[in-house]
């Protein structure tokens, strides 16, 4: 990539729709929350914890990010978590950010879910950036688990969005789930779920089907079911794809091989997301800069990640009309070149 180019999609204005909070747990904040906490953990320092970032598959990582999230005991600790990662995002020119969060990560352990979700929400509240929140229920754990969790986290409706599905995902079809997301619908809310990363293209078709989703989360493995793949075309269902995850847990053994470029040119609604940015190597621009990197991407694909960004976003109308209408105003500086 130029430099022009690599100056580009670092500046370009560009939302964030698929990031676990705690997967933006630097292993330095990790160590000062264990220490704040008096939580003892398995790694003697900052630099053996990293170390033993080396993932081999989606579980291999789930275990490390599942430990690392254990330091999280009060409100403060999510607040400070969320502040940071809304301050890396800034530096990155997002402008408008969903944010994931695992409950069950933290209920599970004793914490009140109002300490996970006011800690995470005044962050945002505090920030200039537009950030809203997704609550993810964990696909390992039973539907009866996310129901329950579902109605904890109902006293503060008014600070999430909407739900989504994350964890373990072959052998967790989203079938199981159908009974939860039927209610999060009734309810109102907006529904994602990550399918198609490590599972098949079948969990894609029935997260659109059964649980009524409104984006897929990865959605890489589309691609092997061409009807499929010109469906969610047809319907410009978007897929929040992970470019550095993916080559981290080997969903493509390099960043070479990865298939945004094949997912642009089928016409699908994909945009570039970090997933879990202090395991994977970075943040959104170091998400950009590897895929521009490795693939034959210019401008017009900048140009179109961009506004498939702000497309995607559950946003209003008006606003997300003003987002798409400054990608625009910047990409018309470079057009004419
Ligand atoms: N939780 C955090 N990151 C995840 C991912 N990439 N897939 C599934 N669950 C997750
Ligand atoms: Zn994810």
């Amino acid at each position: 990539m130029t430099t022009q180019m690599r100056a580009i999609v670092q500046n370009m204005p560009k939302a964030e729709l698929h990031i676990h909070i705690e997967g933006s747990l630097e292993p330095e904040l990790i160590f000062t929350l264990a220490e704040r906490n008096g939580v003892t953990l398995a790694y003697p320092s900052v630099d053996a914890l990293r170390a033993a970032y080396a993932f081999t598959d989606l579980q291999s990582f789930l275990d490390i990010y599942y430990a690392g999230a254990s330091v999280l005991r009060k409100e403060q600790d999510f607040y400070d978590m969320t502040a940071a990662y809304l301050q890396r995002a800034q530096a990155d020119h997002v402008r408008h950010t969903e944010i994931f969060f695992d409950p069950q990560t933290h209920t599970a352990r004793g914490v009140p879910m109002a300490d996970v979700i006011n800690g995470i929400h005044r962050a945002c509240a505090d920030s200039p950036l537009s950030a809203s929140l997704i609550l993810c229920f964990l696909r390992h754990l039973s539907e009866e688990d996310a129901i329950a969790t579902l109605e904890a986290a109902l006293p503060y409706r008014d600070k999430f969005i909407g739900v989504g599905l994350d964890s373990s995902e072959v052998g967790h079809p989203p079938e199981k789930f159908a009974r939860v997301f039927a209610r999060c619908r009734d309810l109102g809310l907006r529904l994602v779920a990550h399918a198609g990363e490590e599972g098949p293209p079948a969990y894609i078709e029935t997260a659109l089907d059964l649980l009524k989703v409104e984006r897929i989360d990865h959605g890489v493995r589309c691609l092997e079911d061409p009807a499929l793949t010109r469906r969610l075309a047809a319907m410009r269902m978007p897929l929040t794809v992970c470019p550095l995850s993916n080559t981290k847990l080997r969903v493509f053994d390099q960043m070479r091989d990865h298939n945004l470029l094949q997912l642009l040119d089928a016409g699908l609604v994909a945009m570039v997301n970090s997933d879990d940015p202090a395991y994977f190597g970075g943040y959104l621009n170091d998400n950009f800069v590897a895929v521009f990197d490795a693939l034959p991407l210019g401008l017009a694909h900048a140009h179109q990640l961009a506004r498939n960004s702000f497309e995607a976003a559950f946003l209003p109308a008006p606003e997300k009309q003003r987002f798409l209408d400054e990608v625009d105003t910047y990409f018309s500086a470079f057009n004419v070149v």
